[in-house]
């Protein structure tokens, strides 16, 4: 079988040039996305067709040739998959409407595999599609991050809501949390099943927490979903991406087991190698210098690679590409991490 050389690095080992993907890598930067996307009728529409949200996998990969591709769906379809209602509005991001409550006992488990059926059929498909040398890689959102959302409703700046409602309901918090977790790992351990190399858990918002939080309601389900995953499928590697985790990096590696870490840009480079001592790390190009090409470009591809190229690093944005991006500076930073040389 091709080696793909993103699972020899997840193994630990030191690759140079490192293997290299983007965050959000599928998505409206490519003309061809936008063309696939008003096809689908709306992005809900494109998460659920099969055949669609392929095509939208396989586009970056066969104009670039990442070594890695990630499923195409989004994280809020597994509260969607728990009976919660779903919109993505131009502009607006998600909306669904806030849960209260006595919501949160009422959450309905039974038809979330029968609900996600057209995800697992998307990751069967493309392990059948995709080159023999490309890691697939499925996701899920952090339980944190997923709540943000199904108690705000939407997007929110400091996702004052979801901490409130978590300071003043601290076990009713839990139990929301335990479910997601518990649902999340079901997900990942299928995505596993029909074909998916690696796993990534998505914690956007874990920047926001203090010390006591981050330990109750990022490091705690995650620690649940690795636990439930590994033992399953004892060998497959999970990258944890708790976002903006700062000091609290360390910590949630330790406390989590994930596989290895996804930094975002604000962790320095020397965080990063001591962090790298002890795992494999991806990250963490600003995806504004991505925006911005010539020399920030140049500039920061150059830093990661001398600054964490010793070790078992995945090239990668530090946050997903925003969809300004020149395709022209994506190709520029491609090339300059695959010319580079120790
Ligand atoms: O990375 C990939 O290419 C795989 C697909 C993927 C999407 N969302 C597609 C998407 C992944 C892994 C996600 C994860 C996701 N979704 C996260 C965690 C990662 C992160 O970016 O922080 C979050 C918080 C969400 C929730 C979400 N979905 C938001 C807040 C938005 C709106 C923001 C925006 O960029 O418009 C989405 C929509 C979304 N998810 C788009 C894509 C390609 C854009 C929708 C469109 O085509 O209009």
């Amino acid at each position: 079988m091709a080696e793909r050389i993103l699972l020899r690095v997840l193994n630990g080992e030191t690759v140079f040039p490192p293997p290299i993907w983007m965050m959000r890598q599928a998505g409206r930067y490519l003309p061809e996305y936008r063309e696939t996307r008003k096809k689908a009728g709306s992005f809900i529409d494109l998460c659920y067709d099969p055949e669609l949200a392929v095509e939208v996998t396989l586009q970056p990969i066969r104009r670039f040739g990442f070594d890695a591709s990630i499923l195409f769906s989004d994280i809020l379809v597994v509260p969607h998959a728990l009976g919660r209602d779903l919109r993505f509005e131009e502009g607006a991001g998600p909306l669904m409407t806030p849960m209260r409550e006595k919501d949160i006992d009422a959450l309905d488990a039974s038809r979330f595999h029968e609900h996600l059926q057209p995800v697992y059929e998307t990751v069967r498909r493309l392990r059948q599609e995709l080159p023999q040398e490309t890691a697939l890689i499925g996701f899920c959102g952090a339980p944190w991050t997923v709540a943000t959302y199904m108690i705000a409703g939407r997007g929110t700046p400091d996702q004052a809501p979801a901490k409130l409602f978590g300071y003043r309901n601290p076990d009713l918090f839990s139990r929301l949390l335990d479910t997601i977790a518990a649902v999340s790992a079901d997900y990942l351990i299928r995505q596993i099943d029909e074909g998916a190399d690696a796993v990534q858990i998505f914690d956007s918002w874990a920047g926001v927490l203090d010390e006591e939080s981050f330990e109750r309601w990022c490091i705690r389900p995650v620690a649940e979903i690795v636990n439930r995953v590994r033992k399953k499928h004892p060998n497959v590697p999970i990258v944890g991406f708790p976002r903006g985790a700062g000091s609290f990096y360390g910590r949630y590696r330790d406390a989590t087991g994930v596989t290895a870490l996804a930094l975002d840009w604000t962790v320095s480079l020397e965080e990063a190698r001591r962090l790298q001592t002890q795992g494999p790390v991806q990250g963490n190009l600003d995806p504004l210098r991505l925006v911005a090409g010539g020399k920030a470009l140049s500039d920061g591809v150059e830093a990661i690679l001398s600054g964490l190229g010793n070790g078992p690093l995945i090239f990668n944005l530090g946050h997903g590409i925003t969809p300004e991006t020149p395709i022209e500076h994506v190709e520029a930073m491609i090339r300059q991490v695959r010319g580079s040389s120790r």
